[in-house]
């Protein structure tokens, strides 16, 4: 069976405004709808947890029965941090499923990309999406900076998909609020990672101009 966790439980506080930008519209319907979509389009028999922050409730509300993607989802809400969240979300995910992990503010997931993750987490354990880079990169240093490889280098992206016992055990360990992805919790505990490539439109939706080039591409 394939699962997922949708973490939209952050304060969207970068974007400004009232409203959190996982439900800001983008072309005539909520960002996390569009979300919510793919993976259903992907996969209608698919277990979706939306972890949502307490205060968002009733914008979650109001959108919940637009789409029959959303219509089925279980809600629970998240932490303090992203890492909390998704704890939070894992624990209402059945062992021996695929669970993909994704950031609601990822609406632009290609149907590839989602099906090399899922492929891979069903083979090796993980399927994680990255991307080459394609600018050069400089790590800033004590004395000033340095060019790193950009060859060696990936960008990360989600969904992040795993076997569901072996996710929810390395969810078990502590860690700092400061892990921002989930590859690196499994990576703790059980190794090597498989990685796959994600598609270039799937960016994280934060700033108001990442909205209207979102809305551009579609
Ligand atoms: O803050 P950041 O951009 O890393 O958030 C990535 C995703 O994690 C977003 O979809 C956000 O809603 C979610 N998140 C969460 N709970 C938090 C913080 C972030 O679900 N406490």
């Amino acid at each position: 069976m394939n699962a997922l966790v949708v973490v939209a439980a952050g304060s969207g506080r970068r974007m400004g405004g009232p409203v959190p930008k996982q439900y800001l519209d983008l072309q005539g319907k909520a960002v996390i709808i569009h979300t919510l979509e793919k993976f259903y389009r992907y996969d209608p028999e698919i277990k979706i947890v939306v972890v949502l922050a307490k205060d968002h409730l009733k914008f979650w509300k109001k959108i919940s029965s637009s789409s029959e993607a959303a219509l089925g989802c279980e809600v629970v809400t998240g932490g303090e941090n992203r890492y909390d969240s998704v704890r939070k979300g894992l624990q209402l995910i059945p062992n021996g499923c695929i669970v993909g992990i994704h950031d609601a503010v990822r609406p632009l997931v290609s149907q590839e990309t989602i099906g090399r993750c899922y492929r891979a987490a069903h083979d090796s354990g993980s399927g994680i999406p990255v991307l080459e880079m394609e600018d050069s990169v400089r790590m800033i240093t004590a004395g000033g900076s340095e060019n790193l490889e950009r060859a060696s280098l990936r960008r990360v992206q989600t969904p992040q998909v795993f076997r569901s016992d072996l996710i929810r055990s390395a969810y078990d360990q502590d860690f700092p609020s400061s892990v921002t992805d989930d590859a690196s919790v499994y990576e703790s505990l059980h190794g090597k990672l498989t990685l796959v490539a994600g598609n270039p439109e799937n960016i994280k939706i934060t700033k108001a101009s990442d909205l209207d080039l979102a809305s551009l591409i579609i």
